[in-house]
């Protein structure tokens, strides 16, 4: 097919991949002009965010360690004071969307650099899309301010995430690759991308179940979230993001668990309406069927496959449904309500697209 016409925007972002690459950590806060730098991380990540602050020495002004998931402007504020007070200006982000989204409030407001340590495969790091909850609604919004300026990518570090969550944190960033596919606003860079990332991850999801200190398999899904990340910071999302935002926000459904068991039927939904995307991760996928090839690398690597498995309730899919399709956004099959309805009700039951 002719290349149709297209808009490319490109960010200014440094990447530093590889095993190891953690080292070059003081010469990249250097590389920013920053001299004191508070690392941030998750209670539970706090031995990997000491380690960061002691590699950093006298350019550490602390370490913040209580990133949680949503962002909620209490923990943002808290954490912007802690910076002033302290002295810092720059914020080291070191974990998963939870984390470099707590780097990005701060970002937000103060404008401080942000150095990102990827730890999941979510692709935060490559968006300039923040999220922050107040009074228990999650507002989310597009600045080229927090999008971190450096990002190092060490599969080292990713070595400790369960393979469950590698699973469906894998998945979630093959969300990303797939709608960007289709998306309104689609570009042959981001489309190369998307493909070269849904394969990555492709391979190296079954390979990090059959051993989670598998090394290469940990650069490949690494790789992919990279890749599938930037896809995500640069085109439009469609109906597949729309449902996770709703069911995550309305029934506190958890995240990567909540994509990996929709974009099944997502696919399945758009299947007929945007065939090239699906021939795209198909192929990048190595079958013939797009829906039916997530829904079985989750299934045969031991991710959730049903919605009542995460804690929904049946009961809950008529309001799920309506949130769906309260505003009207770009998706390229329409939004029919029975259609959908029926979408949520397989995913609730985890039936194969
Ligand atoms: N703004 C964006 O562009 C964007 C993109 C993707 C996700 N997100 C947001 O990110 C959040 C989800 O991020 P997530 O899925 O990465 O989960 P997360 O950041 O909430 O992490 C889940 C848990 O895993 C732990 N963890 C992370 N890496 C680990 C490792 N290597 N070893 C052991 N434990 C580890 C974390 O400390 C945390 O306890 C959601 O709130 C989502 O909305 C935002």
């Amino acid at each position: 097919m002719p290349v149709q016409s297209f808009v490319y925007n490109s960010a200014p972002q440094r990447v530093v991949f590889g095993a190891g690459s953690l080292q070059h950590l003081a010469r990249e806060i250097d590389a920013l002009g920053a001299r004191r730098a508070l690392v941030l991380c998750t209670p539970e990540q706090r031995a990997q965010a000491e380690r960061v602050a002691d590699m950093l020495g006298a350019h550490a002004a602390g370490v913040f360690d209580r990133a949680v998931m949503h962002v909620p402007i209490e923990t943002a504020r808290e954490a912007r004071d802690v910076a002033q007070r302290l002295g810092a200006d720059c914020a080291v982000a070191i974990g998963g969307g939870s984390t470099t989204g707590l780097g990005k409030a701060i970002a937000l407001d103060s404008g401080l650099p942000i150095l990102a340590i990827p730890t999941t495969y979510a692709g935060s790091e490559m968006t300039p899309i923040y999220g922050i909850t107040e009074a228990g609604m999650k507002k989310t919004g597009k600045d080229f301010k927090v999008l971190p300026r450096t990002v190092i990518y060490d599969p080292e570090l990713s070595m400790s995430l369960p393979v469950g969550m590698s699973v469906t944190s894998g998945i979630n960033a093959i969300a990303h690759a797939a709608e960007g596919l289709y998306a309104t606003d689609a570009n042959p860079i981001m489309d190369l991308m998307a493909q070269e990332g849904i394969a990555a991850l492709g391979r190296a999801l079954p390979a990090i179940r059959a051993s989670a200190e598998d090394a290469g398999a940990r650069s490949d899904a690494l790789y992919g979230a990279w890749l599938c990340g930037t896809v995500l910071g640069n085109v439009g999302m469609a109906l597949h993001h729309k449902l996770c935002h709703t069911l995550g926000g309305s029934f506190n459904l958890p995240h990567a668990e909540t994509h990996t068991i929709v974009l099944p039927h997502a696919l399945a939904y758009n299947a007929a309406a945007a065939s090239g995307a699906m021939a795209r991760i198909a192929k990048a996928l190595g079958a013939s069927n797009a829906a039916q090839a997530v829904f079985d690398l989750a299934r045969d690597n031991g991710a959730p496959v049903a919605l009542r498995d995460i804690g929904m309730k049946e009961s809950d899919l008529d309001v799920a449904c309506a949130h769906a399709l309260q505003n009207q956004y770009p998706n390229p099959r329409p939004l029919e309500r029975d259609a959908i309805r029926a979408l949520l009700q397989n995913a609730w039951e985890g039936v194969r697209p």
